[in-house]
This record gives C-alpha cells, structure tokens and sequence, in this order.
C-alpha cells in the first residue's frame, strides 16, 4: 500500500471498521481509552462550545467531548471512511441525547467556514493524512483565534533509539503476528510504514508555530511511544 495515499488509507479503514475498536483495545490493553481521556481533560472543553473531532473513527474522542460540551454545546464528528461513520453512528443509538453530527469528508478539504470551532481534536489521524502539515493547517483555519487543539498519535521516536526499538519490536513481532491470525496483516503492517516519514514531536511543535498557533506544546506517553501535541491558535 502506498504510504498517505488518500484512496489506499480509506480503503484500508474501511475494510478494519468492523474489527477497530476490538483490535484497538487489545494491541493497546485499553490504554488508547486512557490517553483519550487524558487528551480531553488536558483540553478541559466547557459546556456550550463546539467542537470538531477530525479523523473521528468510530466516534470514541466525539462521544467524550460530547459529554462534556452538552447540552448547549456541540461536536461535529468528520472521517471520510464511510463503514467508520456507520459505526459511529450505531453507537450513537445507544445514547442518542448526545450532542454529535457526523460529516463524511477528507480532514484535509472539509468546506467548512474558517474560524467555525471553539476546539479541535484529532486522535491517530494525522499520520495518516497525505500531507500532515497541511492537516495543521486545516486545524489552525477552522478554529476561531485563542482556542484549542490536540492531537494524539504514536511519537515517532529517533531512529536507533531504545524507544524506537521497542516501538518497531511491538508492531513487527506483536501487531503484525495477531493482526494476521485475523486476515489483517498488511493493514496492520502499514502502522509502522505510517511513521516512517511522520514529523517526531518537536518538529509537529515547529511546523504548528510557523502555520501561525501561538503555542505549541508536546508531550509523550508511555516511555514516548505516543505523544500528544497541544496547540493553542
Ligand atoms: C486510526 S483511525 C482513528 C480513529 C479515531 N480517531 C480513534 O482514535 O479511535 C484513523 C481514522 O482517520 C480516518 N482518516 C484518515 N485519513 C483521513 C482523511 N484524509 N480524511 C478523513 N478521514 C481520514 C480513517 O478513515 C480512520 O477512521
């Protein structure tokens, strides 16, 4: 599969929707629900506002964020992989008073009007966007001045350090090996071909602060398998 290309990577999430949250869970032992958490309370978002929550998935960082913005508040919900929206969606029938939407578009020419948000979130989305720079940038353009965004995603760590031994270790000889017992090995493989040219934290830090956010901060989970990049524009 071709690295970042848009019609590959919505392939890819389309034929993984039914198994994600499952395979999610287990190669993370549940840890991905924790960092999300983390994620939104580092974000604090208040009752009223509104919120978009790009390469939503399956909707988890959407639902979290509705809870926290309802009732008057709002979180639009935007991925371009149709089955991850349906799913999406399905959940939202278990508690249908949340306040979400949904919009299938790719992050990168979403048609929104600029300034539109009061907070964006983005959790394991942008290393996969065709030019990850470029999703800052939408980021930064769809959030009126002085408000939020964070980003989580796996850190992509120096080459040659413990960290990236682990990392590629885990995916290589973990990942892989149970993603195939599923008929999922080159979906899963293409996890670490995601990394290979995604910006390490400092960097994301730099690219943010010349696209025009006022701050930029990075900080890394789990010994820096995973980082959080906070943004304010
Ligand atoms: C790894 S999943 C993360 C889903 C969710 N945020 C979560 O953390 O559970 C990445 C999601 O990004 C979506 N995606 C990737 N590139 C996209 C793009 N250019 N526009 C819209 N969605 C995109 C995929 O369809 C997929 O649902």
């Amino acid at each position: 599969m071709k690295p970042r290309d848009p019609k590959s990577v919505e392939k890819l999430f389309e034929s993984i929707s039914h198994k994600y949250d499952f395979l999610n869970d287990l190669f993370s032992f549940g840890l991905h629900r924790l960092w999300k958490k983390q994620l939104v309370s580092l974000l604090a978002p208040s009752s009223g506002q509104n919120w978009i929550d790009l390469c939503c998935g399956t909707g988890d960082l959407t639902f979290h964020l509705a809870k926290s913005v309802q009732p008057f508040g709002s979180v639009l919900g935007v991925d371009f992989s149709h089955s991850q929206i349906d799913q999406a969606r399905k959940r939202f029938f278990a508690d249908p008073s949340l306040p979400v939407s949904w919009l299938k578009k790719d992050v990168l020419n979403t048609g929104l009007q600029s300034g539109s948000f009061d907070g964006a979130i983005m959790a394991y989305g942008l290393r996969n966007l065709e030019n990850p720079e470029a999703g800052l940038k939408e980021i930064y353009r769809l959030l009126k001045p002085g408000s939020q965004a964070g980003i989580l995603d796996f850190n992509h760590p120096i080459e040659g350090s413990k960290t990236s031994y682990f990392q590629k270790f885990y995916l290589r000889r973990v990942v892989v090996p149970i993603a195939s017992l599923m008929g999922l090995r080159d979906e899963y493989a293409y996890l670490e071909e995601s990394l290979k040219n995604f910006p390490e934290g400092n960097i994301q830090k730099e690219i943010a602060l010349k696209i025009g956010f006022n701050e930029a901060r990075y900080e890394l989970l789990l010994g820096g398998q995973m980082g959080i990049l906070l943004l304010t524009a």
